[in-house]
C-alpha cells in the first residue's frame, strides 16, 4: 500500500514538474544523430537524461559515421519511406530544404516561450528559419580549425609547435625522424576536407575562403591560390601512416591521447575525446589553432529539426526536446564535455576549459573582424551537390598523382556543373 502510494506521488510530481507546473502527456522522440565516439555519446546522454526526467521517451537511432554522411544517407530514404524519425541531427542550408519539403514542424510557440531571439546570436537563428518561422534548435558552435598536440611527442622529437603549414612540415620531419608518426591522418572524404578548407583559410586568407568555400566561384577555385592550397594538402600525406586510409576521426584523436602520433587536424569534437580519456589541456595535449588560422574561425552548428507528427504526445515532447536544448543546463553540461562552445549567449564561462575559453574569445573577435566563416565541410556554407563536389575532386587529388593544376580545374568544373 505504502510502496504503491509513493509511486503515485512520485508520478504526480513529475506531472507537475515539467513544463513549468503545467501537466504534459509523456511521449517519444525517436533521435536520429551520428554522435557514437565516446565523448559524443556521453554528451548526448545528457539530452536523453533530461528529457526522460521529464517523463519522456528517447529512443536513439544512432547513425555512426564522422560528419554525418551515412547519417544524412539514412535519413533521406526514411523520409523518402514515409517513416523518418521525430527528431534529426540536420545542419545549414540543409534545414532550409527539409522545410521547403514541407516536412517540419513549427517551433515558434518554444521559440517565443523561451524567447529564443534574445538568447542565440541573428546569423544563427536565421539559419534555424524557414520564412521566418523556427523550424531548427541550434545545440552549440563547433570550431573546425584547431590543432592538437601531443606535447611529450613534441618534445621527444625536439619540434615546436607550428603556427605555419611550412613550420607543421619542420615539426613533422622531427617527429617522422624519432620515429613517431607525425600526423594523426582520417582517411575519409569529410575529414580530407575538413583539413582542405582550413588549409584554404590559412593559405588563402579569409576573403579567398570566402570567395571559394562559401561562394563557390569557379574562377576563384580554378587559381593559383588554389593550387598552393592543394599542393599543402598534399604535402602532409607523407607525414601519415599506412593506416590512414579509411580510418575513423576519434581512433586518430586516441593516436595523440596515446602518443603514437604528434598532431591532429580536426575540429574540436577532438576535446571530448581527450575529456572522456580524462586529459587535461595544456599538460596531456595542447589545443592551438591550425596553422595560419588563428584569427579566424570556421564555425559550425549542430541543430536538430523535428518531423511533423500527429500523435499529440510525441508532438510534447518533441517541443520539450527543443526546449531543453536551450536551457541554460543542457548548454552548460552538453558542450563542456562535446567540446563545442554553447549557441546560448549569456553563459558563465568558469565550467569550460581553457581551449573553450579560447574558442569564445576568438568567436567574438572573429565575428568583429569579419574573419567568422561557416565551414563548407561541414555542411553550412553551399548546398550538398557543391559540398560533394569539392569532396570529391579532394579525395581524386588526395589519393592519386594527379597535379594540383588538374585538381583545381576539376574543382572548378566539378562546383559549377553542381550549382
Ligand atoms: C561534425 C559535427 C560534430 C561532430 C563531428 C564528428 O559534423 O558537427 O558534432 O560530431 O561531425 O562526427
Amino acid at each position: 500500500m505504502k510502496k504503491g502510494f509513493v509511486l503515485l506521488a512520485l508520478i504526480f510530481c513529475a506531472g507537475l514538474l515539467f513544463a513549468g507546473g503545467q501537466k504534459t502527456t509523456a511521449g517519444e522522440v525517436e533521435v536520429l544523430h551520428w554522435w557514437t565516439s565516446g565523448g559524443e555519446a556521453a554528451s548526448v546522454a545528457v539530452l536523453k537524461e533530461l528529457l526522460e526526467a521529464e517523463g519522456h521517451r528517447w529512443k536513439d537511432f544512432a547513425v555512426a559515421g564522422g560528419g554525418g554522411d551515412q547519417a544524412m544517407t539514412v535519413l533521406r530514404s526514411r523520409a523518402v519511406a514515409g517513416n523518418p524519425p521525430t527528431a534529426a541531427q540536420v545542419k545549414g542550408p540543409q534545414i532550409q530544404d527539409w522545410a521547403e519539403e514541407g516536412l517540419l514542424t513549427n517551433l515558434d510557440d518554444v521559440a517565443k516561450a523561451e524567447n529564443w531571439d534574445n538568447l542565440i546570436p541573428k546569423v544563427i537563428a536565421d539559419i534555424m528559419k524557414y520564412q521566418g518561422h523556427y523550424v531548427a534548435v541550434p545545440v552549440n558552435v563547433h570550431r573546425i580549425n584547431w590543432m592538437w598536440v601531443n606535447p611529450t611527442v613534441f618534445e621527444k622529437a625536439g619540434a615546436d609547435i607550428p603556427k605555419t603549414w611550412a613550420e607543421a612540415e619542420v615539426a613533422a620531419k622531427k617527429i617522422k625522424a624519432a620515429g613517431m608518426i607525425p600526423v594523426a591522418w582520417t582517411g575519409q572524404p569529410w575529414a580530407e576536407i575538413t583539413v582542405f578548407e582550413t588549409i584554404v583559410a590559412g593559405v588563402g586568407g579569409t576573403d579567398f575562403y570566402k570567395k571559394t568555400m562559401v561562394q563557390a566561384n569557379p574562377a576563384d577555385i580554378n587559381s593559383p591560390t588554389m593550387v598552393k592550397c592543394l599542393e599543402t594538402l598534399k604535402r602532409m600525406k607523407q607525414y601519415t601512416d599506412p593506416g590512414a586510409p579509411g580510418r575513423d576521426w576519434n581512433l586518430a584523436t586516441a593516436m595523440v591521447i596515446r602518443g603514437e602520433a604528434g598532431m591532429q587536424f580536426m575540429g574540436d569534437w577532438a576535446k571530448g575525446e581527450f575529456i572522456a580519456a580524462g586529459k587535461k589541456p595544456d599538460v596531456d595535449y595542447i589545443a592551438v589553432a591550425a596553422p595560419e588560422t588563428s584569427k579566424q574561425f570556421l564555425f559550425n552548428v549542430d541543430s536538430f529539426i523535428m518531423f511533423e507528427v500527429k500523435d499529440k504526445a510525441a508532438k510534447e515532447a518533441q517541443k520539450a526536446m527543443a526546449r531543453l536544448i536551450l536551457e541554460p543546463k543542457f548548454q552548460e553540461v552538453f558542450n563542456v564535455n562535446k567540446g563545442s562552445i554553447p549557441v546560448r549567449m549569456g553563459m558563465p564561462e568558469t565550467p569550460f576549459d581553457i581551449p573553450a575559453r579560447l574558442s569564445m574569445k576568438d568567436f567574438v573577435a572573429s565575428a568583429k573582424s569579419g574573419d567568422l566563416v561557416p565551414s563548407m565541410a561541414h555542411e553550412m556554407a553551399t548546398s550538398r551537390a557543391i559540398r560533394g563536389a569539392f569532396m570529391d575532386t579532394v579525395a581524386a587529388f588526395y589519393n592519386s598523382d594527379m597535379s594540383a593544376q588538374d585538381a583545381a580545374a576539376q574543382m572548378a568544373k566539378a562546383v559549377q556543373s553542381a550549382k
